[in-house]
C-alpha cells in the first residue's frame, strides 16, 4: 500500500495512514525524535540537541513520502529531516493506553502454586555456551520473577558466575556476598534454623536490591527448602477480594528500617504495592522483620490499612500461591526482589544447610535480555 499521510491546518499534527488505521503525531514530538545528524550523534544515538534549542511553536510546512521515506519541513526554521515510516509506526504513541490500578507490564505473567509443575530452570553450562538458551532462561526470570540454576561447579563463590550471565554485584554492608547458614549469636533471623515467612529482601533500602541470588553448597540437613511466592499474584488476589484494601496499600507509603549492625542505619519510605503512574504494578515490598513504625497512614484509614496488610500477609501465607524446591549443592535461585517473595522452611539441627547469597540488578537482567533479543 502506498503510505498516505496529512497535515493538520495549522501544521500541528502529521497523520500517518497505516494498515491498521490512522496515526497521529506531533509536530514538536517528530522535531525532537528527528533521527538526522544534527539532531543525534550517527554513532551512539545521543540527542545532541535540549528542548531549549527547538521552537516552542514548532510546525509542519511540508510533508513528502518517497518509498518507505517520509521527509518533513518544519517551521519556524525550515529544518528538513527524513524519517522511516516503519519506525514512525513502531514508535506511535497514538493508541490505546490502558491505565487499569494493577495491569501487568509486557511479558509479565502472574503466578500461584499451580507453577511447581514447571518451575523454570537453566542449566549453567548451556546458559554459558548458548546466547538461545541464557536468552530464554533470562526471559523466564522476566515472566516470572525467578528461576532456577542446575549443573554450577559446587565450589564458594560459584554465585559470582551467575551473575556473570546478566550483569553485576551490588555490594551491601553484609558484604559482596553472604554466607546463609547456622550461627550461635545470630545477628539476623536469615542465619538460624528457624522457618522464615515470605520477604521480599531489605526493604528498607531506597532503592531496593532488585535481583537476589540464591546458591547452594551444602543442602543435607532435613527440611530447609526453599519457597518463593508471586507478590504480584498476591497483590492482585488482594485487588480481587479488597479492592479499597489494595488501593490504601498503594496510596500510602509504609516504612522499614534495619538498625542491626554497629555504624548502620537505613531507612526507607516506599508504599507496599508500587504501581507506576498508568496503574503498572512495580513492585511489592513485604517484610515482616523490618517493617518499622507506620506514621504516613492518616488516622482515619489505619485500621483499614492493617487489615489489608493482614489480608496481604494472610494471601502471602496461603500455601496454594507457593512454589516450592529443595535446593541441591550445585543448584542456586534468582529471584527479582522487586516482586517475588522468599522463605525458608525450617530445617533441623542434623547435617547441615550452606548457601552463598549476594544481589545485582535487575536492569541489567533486562538490558541483556534485550540485546539477546535482538541477536539470538
Ligand atoms: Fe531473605
Amino acid at each position: 500500500m502506498m503510505t498516505e499521510v496529512s497535515l493538520s491546518q495549522d501544521g500541528d499534527v502529521l497523520t500517518l495512514q497505516t494498515a491498521k488505521g490512522p496515526l497521529r503525531f506531533h509536530a514538536i514530538w517528530l522535531r525532537d525524535n528527528a533521527i538526522d545528524g544534527a539532531t543525534r550523534d550517527a554513532s551512539n544515538g545521543q540527542r545532541l540537541i535540549t528542548l531549549a534549542d527547538l521552537s516552542p511553536e514548532t510546525t509542519l510546512s511540508a510533508a513528502e513520502v518517497t518509498g518507505d521515506q517520509l521527509t518533513l519541513t518544519f517551521q519556524p526554521d525550515g529544518h528538513c529531516v527524513t524519517y522511516d515510516v516503519r519506525w514512525l509506526a513502531e514508535n506511535a504513541y497514538d493508541r490505546p493506553q490502558p491505565r487499569d490500578a494493577g495491569q501487568l507490564a509486557d511479558g509479565v505473567e502472574a503466578w500461584d502454586g499451580a507453577l511447581n509443575a514447571a518451575v523454570p530452570t537453566g542449566q549453567y553450562p548451556a546458559l554459558v555456551a548458548d546466547g538461545t538458551a541464557r536468552r530464554d532462561w533470562l526471559s523466564a526470570l522476566r515472566r516470572y520473577g525467578f528461576a532456577k540454576l542446575t549443573d554450577l561447579p559446587v565450589e564458594e563463590g560459584n554465585l559470582y558466575k551467575i551473575v556473570d550471565l546478566f550483569g553485576y554485584v551490588r555490594e551491601t554492608n553484609y558484604g559482596r556476598h553472604f554466607e546463609v547458614r547456622t550461627e550461635v549469636n545470630p545477628v539476623n533471623l536469615a542465619f538460624t534454623g528457624l522457618g522464615l515467612q515470605a520477604h521480599t529482601d531489605n526493604p528498607y533500602r531506597d532503592p531496593v536490591p532488585s535481583i537476589q541470588v540464591l546458591s547452594c553448597l551444602d543442602n543435607s540437613a532435613a527440611g530447609g527448602e526453599n519457597m518463593v511466592v508471586d507478590g504480584f499474584a498476591c497483590a492482585l488476589r488482594l485487588k480481587a477480594e479488597n479492592p479499597e484494601g489494595f488501593d490504601l496499600l498503594a496510596k500510602y507509603t509504609a516504612r522499614f528500617s534495619y538498625t542491626g549492625s554497629a555504624g548502620v542505619k537505613l531507612q526507607s519510605r516506599r508504599p507496599m504495592i508500587e504501581l507506576d503512574p498508568d496503574g503498572t504494578l512495580r513492585g511489592v515490598r513485604f517484610n515482616s522483620r523490618s517493617i518499622a513504625p507506620l506514621t504516613d497512614i492518616p488516622f482515619d484509614d489505619m485500621q483499614a490499612y492493617y487489615a489489608a496488610y493482614r489480608q496481604l500477609s494472610d494471601i502471602i501465607d496461603d500455601t496454594a500461591m507457593e512454589v516450592i524446591f529443595k535446593l541441591e549443592p550445585g543448584e542456586a535461585f534468582v529471584v527479582d526482589n522487586t516482586r517475588v517473595l522468599h522463605a525458608r522452611k525450617g530445617y533441623s539441627g542434623e547435617g547441615s544447610r550452606w548457601l552463598q547469597g549476594c544481589y545485582a540488578d535487575k536492569d541489567g537482567v533486562l538490558s541483556t535480555l534485550a540485546a539477546l533479543e535482538e541477536t539470538a
